[in-house]
């Protein structure tokens, strides 16, 4: 499990999360919903140890990660794609996913890149491509790609679906629950609440910092307050 304990983190000035608990279980997708501003990205950033946190602890299978640094946490099993995917526009598409496996050994490295390439059929014919002439839909599958080349068991996507077609949000998030039918632990941020709650196990939706709800997916999703904040009052 990847296991967040109240939380307490913030940047220069007010802190942002205020105690919180999340529990993403191998296997499962997880969703982390909530308002702009909310916490989300905070969140998922602390979990990734790319942001240090002010109080609470990070476990990844019981094992306290709390002082590991990011690429500590990557080598345990913990990969984040972030919000703004982050790419090196300038380099091919297979450069950025072999990137993902700087630290494993060539004979790894080349099993990884046979299953990231089986688990984006698109890929392969754009390797050659540099990542910037891509689509938006295109570029967040060479981001998962790369995550996915460290052999995550635990994968954070921070909003992978963010500015994409709507024929790639359905794919992307498709894509999430494949691998978590592969027993990988999934973290999914999205604002298409509905949708994620569709392919979610479990979620949590934070309220200014704070986790205002937490309950299985079929649960969050029949919630008045969810429905009517960001379902469009549509159950
Ligand atoms: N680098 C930063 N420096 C200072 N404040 C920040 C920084 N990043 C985020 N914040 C603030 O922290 C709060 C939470 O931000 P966060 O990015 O975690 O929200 P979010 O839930 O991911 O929102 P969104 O849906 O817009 O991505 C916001 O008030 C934001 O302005
Ligand atoms: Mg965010």
């Amino acid at each position: 499990m990847l296991r967040a304990e109240k939380l307490v983190a913030g940047y220069v000035g007010a802190p942002v999360l205020h105690e919180v608990s999340i529990e993403v279980r191998p296997g499962e997708v997880f969703c982390l919903l909530g308002a702009n501003g909310a916490g989300k990205s905070t969140t998922a950033k602390c979990l990734a140890g790319v942001l240090r946190h002010a109080g609470g602890r990070v476990f990844v299978d019981d094992v306290d990660v709390t002082q590991a640094t990011a690429n500590e946490r990557v080598a345990r099993g913990v990969s984040l794609v972030p919000e703004a995917r982050h790419l090196f526009g300038r380099s091919t598409v297979r450069d950025n996913v072999i990137l993902g496996a700087w630290t494993r050994s060539r004979s790894e490295r080349a099993a990884s890149f046979d299953r990231v390439m089986e688990t984006f059929p698109q890929l392969p014919r754009l390797l050659k491509r540099r990542a910037r002439d891509l689509s938006g839909g295109e570029q967040q599958m060479v981001a998962i790609g790369r995550a996915l080349m460290a052999n995550p068991r635990y994968l954070i996507l921070d909003e992978p679906s963010l500015g994409l077609a709507p024929i790639y949000v359905d794919t992307i998030l498709q894509q999430a629950a494949g691998l978590a039918r592969q027993g990988v632990g999934v973290l999914l941020i999205e604002q298409n609440v509905g949708k994620a709650l569709a392919v979610g196990h479990h979620a949590v939706v934070l309220e200014t910092g704070r986790v205002a709800l937490t309950g299985t997916a079929p649960e969050i999703a029949t919630n008045p307050l969810v429905v009517d904040s960001y379902l469009g009052g549509i159950a």
